[in-house]
């Protein structure tokens, strides 16, 4: 059988990101039964509907990797109680209709198996796990709902993440369980 295909969207842009850290740990206990790739988004224009058609070849190329994976892992950190704009910015894109007058299930946002993590600050990270869950929610996406690795203030040296037993424990739960999720969608679409 083929290896399942997990994109990682990391919703924060900071360079020494600690949830790209922890997408990349996520990656590492993936990489023998999935392929896992990261997408980059950094050059998507922000949403603007006079701009839709034709589609932007950079909204067109994202578009098209989320097409081609079978699953995606988003991690992201809390920004004021929410999560990040950009990353709403590049929900917004994926979930708009692909053909001008086509249906809403035509966006490649439509049931696609996704799973979240989040690195967040003092407050938890708790309200922007919950609007992220609406989110997904309101753009089709197909949510496993658990379980959910939230880290709040992790332990760093010099910038790097140190995870720990525990939380390294509850990552692998949550790869598993993603890889499961996305094998028991595709049996139930082929029978
Ligand atoms: C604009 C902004 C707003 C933030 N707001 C919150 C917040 O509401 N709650 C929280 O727990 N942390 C908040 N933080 C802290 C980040 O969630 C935290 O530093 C996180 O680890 C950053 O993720 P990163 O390391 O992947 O960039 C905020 C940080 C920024 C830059």
């Amino acid at each position: 059988m083929d290896k399942q295909k997990i994109l990682m969207v990391i919703g924060s842009l900071r360079r020494q990101s600690l949830n790209r850290q922890l997408a990349e740990a996520g990656a590492e206990l993936l990489k023998d039964q999935a392929e896992v790739s990261v997408l980059d988004y950094t050059r998507l224009p922000f949403i603007n509907p006079d701009m839709e058609f034709p589609v932007p070849d950079e909204v067109q190329k994202i578009r098209d990797q989320i097409s081609g994976v079978d699953g995606v892992w988003i991690f992201f950190p809390e920004y004021n109680y929410s999560y990040p704009g950009a990353l709403k910015n590049l929900l917004d894109w994926i979930s708009r209709p692909t053909a001008q007058g086509a249906p809403r299930t035509t966006a490649v946002s439509s049931e696609k198996p996704v799973t979240y993590s989040s690195v967040s600050g003092s407050a938890s990270g708790m309200k922007a796990l919950e609007k992220m869950y609406d989110l997904l929610k309101k753009i089709h996406m197909d949510i496993m709902e658990e379980p959910v690795v939230s880290i709040r203030e992790p332990k760093t040296t010099d910038g790097k993440l140190e995870l720990s037993e525990e939380e390294k424990g509850r990552l692998k739960e949550q790869a598993e369980a993603f890889l499961q999720f996305i094998k028991e969608k595709n049996e139930r679409k082929n029978k």
